[in-house]
């Protein structure tokens, strides 16, 4: 994020108001896509909050990442209803097979992982979406014929 974007989008927002920190963070998130230590401290001068604060309430919610996601953006869910359908099997399967930690990024930044409490269609479940692709009622075959898909393109 250039220092001209940062500025025009921290303009949209009242200097010196804490109470835009969650929506400012939101949008830098959406632009970037992570947010950095410098993106943080810039906030922080400019709602005049401590940038440890401002650290603070951006790792309390689980919607901010920290860290760029990969070129394939894999998220399972773990809410009850899909929990229930076998999900909570599949993370160690995309551990595994792709490299990745829930929560992070493999190191050549092809894939990241993360799990949402509930993506709103539980009567869908297990589900599990990978960039904007959703995959509803997910096998393990399903699941298997995903990953090898993921890992046969080129990018
Ligand atoms: S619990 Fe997975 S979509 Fe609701």
């Amino acid at each position: 994020m250039t220092k001209e974007n940062l500025e025009t989008l921290l303009s949209k927002h009242p200097a010196n108001k804490k109470d835009g920190l969650l929506p400012i963070l939101q949008e830098i998130q959406t632009e970037h896509g992570f947010l950095t230590d410098e993106l943080l401290a810039e906030v922080g001068r400019y709602i005049n909050m401590p940038v440890n604060k401002v650290y603070g309430v951006a790792a309390f919610y689980d919607q901010f990442r920290f860290k760029p996601l990969g070129r394939f953006h894999i998220q399972l869910c773990r809410g009850t209803a899909c929990h229930l359908h076998g999900s909570s099997t599949y993370l160690g399967e995309l551990e595994k097979q792709l490299k990745v930690k829930a929560g992070g990024t493999s190191r050549d930044r092809r894939y990241s992982l993360e799990l949402v409490n509930c993506m709103g269609a539980c009567e869908s479940s297990p589900v599990l979406r990978v960039n904007d692709t959703f995959y509803p009622h997910t096998t393990p075959e399903e699941l298997t014929r995903i990953i090898r898909s993921l890992k046969e393109i080129t990018v």
